[in-house]
């Protein structure tokens, strides 16, 4: 946090019951800032909100992308307290919070509300408990949508297609099992390597939502994208859990109702721009295999596997999401 002068003058203009002291929060994210970019969308949403509410006492300073490093360094640096908040994809969690793994797992999620219910409910919740024990306080739980398969090579429908392909993942232990069990070679890669190993061929393909994929501008080195819905990833607002704590009760309010107003901002711009996405990607020379045309069974069967080797460990939350 960076504290400016607080002196009598500084609040003038604050709201007539509570006067905010004046500072500079600096939130990271891994997107660009063009229209189309969910992250920096959000983060603006989430600063003008909180600009309004305080009079413009609080600030939310954007780095955006990954000007301060791959998501998994960010929140290295979030949980030391040298970056105050991010906004980002639940993948790098469960390496601080085990439990947040839960949600990297294959077609859990029957479609966006289910995602939702759960994690504006217990669950979630529960999950934001253990990331506090961190130092990480999940503020609401935004979305990148769900996940496709992109590659240089050929078309993806059954998981023989994926045989012999080098596919990064995210720093994350569940998509690497997952992408194993499908048949692929996965090696995780922070996001801010991903898109010179593409183009290099170090890498054949890579799984991320429309809202990664368009905005990135992997159209430029991928030919095929299969339209999978392989894992559905959850953006969390994040802010250090000591330094929220340290804010007045007022403003810890502004910040947490910024953080819904942005997650409810976030939700509406994926389902408003998802078509959009996918005619760029089109227009821009990839091939698509439809949702109908890839082949869930034999991908749901080869996930089993997945879930078998991590039962004893989310058995339980497994049944309770299925029950939501
Ligand atoms: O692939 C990733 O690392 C993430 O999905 C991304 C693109 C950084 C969005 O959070």
């Amino acid at each position: 946090v960076n504290e400016e002068n607080n002196n009598d003058n500084a609040n003038e203009t604050a709201d007539a019951d509570h006067e905010f002291e004046e500072m500079v929060l600096q939130l990271g994210h891994t997107s660009p800032t063009s229209d189309d970019a969910q992250y920096h969308q959000g983060a603006l949403a989430l600063a003008e909100y909180v600009e309004d509410e305080t009079d413009g006492a609080v600030t939310i300073e954007i780095f955006p992308n990954s000007e301060l490093g791959g998501e998994r360094e960010m929140l290295e640096s979030l949980q030391l307290g040298n970056l105050d908040m991010t906004f980002f994809s639940s993948g790098p969690l469960g390496n601080f919070a085990d439990m947040a793994n839960v949600f990297d797992f294959p077609f859990l999620f029957r479609d966006e509300d289910h995602a939702h219910a759960v994690l504006d409910g217990e669950i979630g919740d529960m999950v934001n408990e253990q990331a506090q024990e961190s130092d990480i306080k999940i503020l609401a739980w935004g979305e990148n949508g769900f996940r496709h398969i992109t590659n240089s090579e050929r078309p993806v429908v059954t998981p023989e297609d994926l045989e012999g392909l080098d596919i990064r993942t995210m720093e994350n232990e569940i998509h690497l099992s997952a992408f194993s069990a499908f048949g692929a070679n996965p090696t995780p890669m922070a996001f801010p390597e991903l898109f010179t190993a593409l183009q290099t061929g170090v890498m054949d393909g890579q799984e991320n939502p429309l809202s990664a994929i368009v905005p990135n501008s992997f159209y430029d080195v991928q030919s095929h994208i299969t339209l999978s819905n392989h894992v559905y990833s959850p953006a969390p607002f994040i802010i250090n859990e000591q330094i929220f704590n340290g804010f007045s009760p007022e403003l810890q309010e502004v910040i947490q109702e910024g953080a819904y107003h942005a997650r409810d901002f976030n939700r509406q711009f994926i389902q408003d721009w998802n078509e959009d996405y996918l005619e760029t990607a089109i227009e821009n020379g990839m091939e698509v295999v439809e949702n109908d045309e890839f082949d869930y069974d034999a991908y749901f069967e080869a996930t089993q596997e997945v879930y078998d080797e991590y039962q004893d460990e989310y058995g339980e939350l497994f049944e309770q999401i299925q029950e939501v």
